[in-house]
């Protein structure tokens, strides 16, 4: 199974995720916590929250934070890391039917959709969810990476390892997220350094749930 895989990939990912370089990982921190900042949320679904790097700072901007993960493992160092008494841990693959709970005002996807091959699946669950007006925020490699052949990849004791990914384009988010009757509130493209005459290494999008 394809998400098997992947979550075994993070198991393994998980002892070296947090300490090794990884200016994707960071620069994400930064688009997230700036676009997000300005908000507080009453309950956030975080998806793919792996070990937590945004888990900590979304509990504190809101009542309640479910964060959801594929890989056991990823989860585990989060579980260490954030012990505040607002967040519920759950094991949870975003690609069957979801069951995490719903009136959500908030879900952020970091880094994830990348693993996900039908994004129609996520949106129409995200909207399903989500309350009217609800945001729901993505942020992933930039496209133009993928193009280049960008993929999620660790070193390991056996060597490099690649996880699967899938590319989407610009346009296979907004489209996905407008069937499933979300609106546009930002587009916004990250570059290392903030230099702008470089290829962009992420993408954002944040959208609202019509209802
Ligand atoms: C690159 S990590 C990002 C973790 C965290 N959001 C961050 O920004 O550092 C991708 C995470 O997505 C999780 N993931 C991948 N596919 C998934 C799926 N189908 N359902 C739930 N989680 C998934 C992986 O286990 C991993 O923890």
């Amino acid at each position: 199974m394809a998400g098997s895989k992947v979550g075994k990939l993070y198991d393994e990912w998980s002892a070296t995720y947090d300490t090794v370089a990884n200016p994707t990982r960071d620069l994400e921190k930064r688009a997230c916590e700036s676009l997000l900042d300005q908000h507080s949320f009453e309950r956030v679904l975080e998806l793919g929250g792996g070990t937590g790097k945004n888990t900590a700072w979304l509990a504190e901007r809101s009542r309640e934070v479910v964060s959801v993960d594929l890989s056991p493992e990823m989860q585990a160092v989060a579980r260490k890391k954030v012990t505040a008494a607002n967040v519920e841990f759950r094991i949870g693959d975003v690609t069957a039917a979801w069951n995490f709970g719903n009136v959500f005002d908030l879900i952020t996807c970091s880094l994830i959709l990348e693993h996900v091959e039908d994004l129609r699946h996520i949106f129409s669950e995200a909207a399903r969810v989500l309350i009217p007006g609800g945001r729901f925020y993505v942020c992933e490699l930039h496209p133009f990476k993928q193009y280049k052949g960008s993929k999620a990849r660790f070193e390991s004791k056996e060597g490099l390892k690649v996880v699967e990914c899938f590319t989407h384009h610009i346009s296979d988010y907004t489209n996905a997220a407008l069937i499933s009757g979300f609106s546009i509130e930002r587009i916004d493209e990250w570059f290392d350094g903030y230099d702008r005459s470089t290829v962009p290494r992420l993408l954002s999008l944040l959208f609202r749930n019509k209802g």
